[in-house]
């Protein structure tokens, strides 16, 4: 039976991850900060389920990530979906800060325990959902924007990292555009998918061992456009 930990399962995409990998037959460890919501999770299905809840950002992180692959007897894969992001047109320092706490350094943290676990272990697989926002800059969300382009940068360097040493380690880059959950913020949300369809295509690509995927598969469109955009014309949008 393959095991995973889902930080960040509480709700929205991780949620609908930890659901469809116990569907799948996986052991699945679930995290965040809601333990109601945790217990309700574990509830549904008692023995494809382990949980703790933890916030990212306490000093335990790594103590709590070996305490849960315990519990699960192993592991196989690991998914960070926690993430951090408001709005912030005022551009005020707490609401900036937040963003770098969650999505920049409990991420690293995790991705630096995750490798050395597979590095050890000689395999393993790790995912993470960035966002089609890493890609450019913006204007009412800066710090979100930059911690995403953080990720997908790290992402990138693990797996050439790995590749390097010839390891069995896959890094998957989920570049999500919208998903229907209280991540998606401001108006003008267009192509909006549901946590179940983004679950579906983000499960699918890490079976398939995928480096980096556009959830749903049509913001792979945008993200072109992004990329092409000369920076006179975007810093004009
Ligand atoms: N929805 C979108 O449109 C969209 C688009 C692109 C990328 N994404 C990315 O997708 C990922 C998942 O977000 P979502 O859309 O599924 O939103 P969500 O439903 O709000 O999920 C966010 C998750 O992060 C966890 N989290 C936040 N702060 C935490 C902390 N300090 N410690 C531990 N866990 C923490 C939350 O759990 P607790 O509150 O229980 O701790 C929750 O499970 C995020 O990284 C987000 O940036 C989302």
């Amino acid at each position: 039976m393959k095991k995973a930990i889902v930080i960040g399962a509480t709700s929205g995409i991780g949620k609908a991850l930890a659901l469809l990998l116990a569907a799948n037959g996986y052991k699945v460890g679930i995290t965040g900060r809601r333990e109601n919501l945790l217990a309700k999770l574990d509830n549904e299905k008692p023995d494809s389920f382990y949980y703790l809840p933890f916030d990212v950002t306490a000093d335990k992180l790594e103590e709590n990530l070996n305490i849960i692959t315990k519990q699960l007897g192993g592991l196989d894969l690991l998914i960070y979906s926690s993430g951090v992001g408001e709005l912030n047109s005022a551009l005020k320092i707490d609401i900036e800060l937040p963003a770098i706490d969650v999505n920049v350094t409990a991420f690293n943290k995790t991705m630096v325990w995750a490798y050395h676990y597979f590095e050890q272990q000689k395999s393993g697989q790790i995912a993470a959902i960035s966002s089609i926002a890493g890609l450019r800059g913006s204007a009412i969300a800066p710090s979100y924007n930059a911690s995403k382009a953080y990720q997908i940068n790290y992402l990138e360097g693990l797996r050439q990292k790995a590749k390097k040493q010839k390891l069995a380690i896959s890094i998957t880059d989920i570049r999500a555009g919208f998903v229907d959950t209280k991540m998606a913020k401001g108006s003008g949300k267009f192509w909006v998918a549901s946590p179940k369809k983004a679950a579906l295509q983000i499960f699918n690509a890490i079976k398939a061992k995928k480096s980096v995927i556009y959830v749903t598969k049509r913001w792979q469109l945008i993200a072109w456009v992004l990329k092409l955009l000369p920076r006179f014309l975007y810093e004009r949008l």
